[in-house]
């Protein structure tokens, strides 16, 4: 039996995910703010899923409860990084944008950090983190947002390049969202709006294959292309 963390299981993607890595056999810790909805998992599958709390924003404090779930679980084989927050800032009200870089910048490297580290300690191991097309370009409906999923792109990226270095069985995925049915997905012009749980099923296979970078759902990977070739001049306009 295999064994996974999700940073942010308690809603959307992560919780549709940890349904999907249940399913296939996977002893699942759940972790997430939210007690009540972390106990409702519990109640749903007792012998697979196993609840902690964890706030990503408290970093360092963490790091007892990971050592503690990675116990209780018997080990570790792959670490999903999933939490994530992002507003509307149309007045750049800097606490919006500290809460941001917060979650997405600062707790999010010290758990892809806490991650890679244990994974090389064991000389093995599989790092998955969800980003999203936003960090393709700017916006200035949300630059904090954006800017916060660029750092994970390009950190990802970086820690790819150091896992290959060490040539050690250590892989990184970098899985892109497009817009999925959730609470994170803000505005009135949304379009190819996937279910939670068909975008965790694309993201579960994605896994299997240790995909380094995938869009979800696929087509999504479209826009990717259309993010990187349109021009600063067109897309100030469009955005
Ligand atoms: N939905 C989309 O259209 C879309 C598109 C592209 C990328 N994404 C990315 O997908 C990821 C998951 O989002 P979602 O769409 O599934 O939204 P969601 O339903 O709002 O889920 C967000 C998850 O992150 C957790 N979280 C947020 N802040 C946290 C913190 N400080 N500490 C611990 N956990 C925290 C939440 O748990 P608690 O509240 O219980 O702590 C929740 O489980 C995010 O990284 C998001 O950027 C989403």
């Amino acid at each position: 039996m295999k064994r996974a963390i999700i940073i942010g299981a308690t809603s959307g993607i992560g919780r549709a995910l940890a349904n999907i890595l249940a399913d296939n056999h996977y002893l699942v810790g759940i972790t997430g703010r939210r007690t009540e909805l972390l106990n409702e998992m519990k109640t749903e599958r007792p012998q697979m899923f196993f609840p902690k709390i964890i706030d990503v924003d408290r970093t360092a404090d963490n790091i007892d409860v990971l050592e503690e779930l990675t116990a209780e679980l018997g080990g570790l084989d792959l670490f999903i990084i999933c939490a994530g927050i992002g507003n509307f800032n149309p007045n750049l009200d800097f606490a919006i944008e500290k809460n941001t870089i917060q979650t997405n910048v600062s707790g999010f490297t010290f758990l892809a950090d806490w991650a890679m580290t244990y994974f090389v300690t064991q000389n093995r191991g599989h790092l998955a983190a969800i980003t999203s097309v936003a960090g393709l370009r700017g916006s200035c409906h949300s630059p904090s947002y954006n800017a916060s999923k660029a750092y994970q792109i390009n950190y990802l990226e970086g820690l790819r390049q150091y896992a290959s270095r060490l040539k050690m069985p250590v892989y990184i995925s970098e899985i892109r969202p497009g817009f999925v049915d959730t609470a994170m997905a803000k505005g009135e012009s949304l379009f190819w709006v996937a279910p939670p749980v068909k975008a965790a099923r694309q993201i579960f296979a994605t896994l299997q294959r240790k995909k380094k970078v995938a869009y979800v759902t696929k087509r999504w990977s479209l826009i990717g292309l259309f993010l990187k070739l349109v021009p600063n001049w067109l897309w100030d306009k469009i955005v």
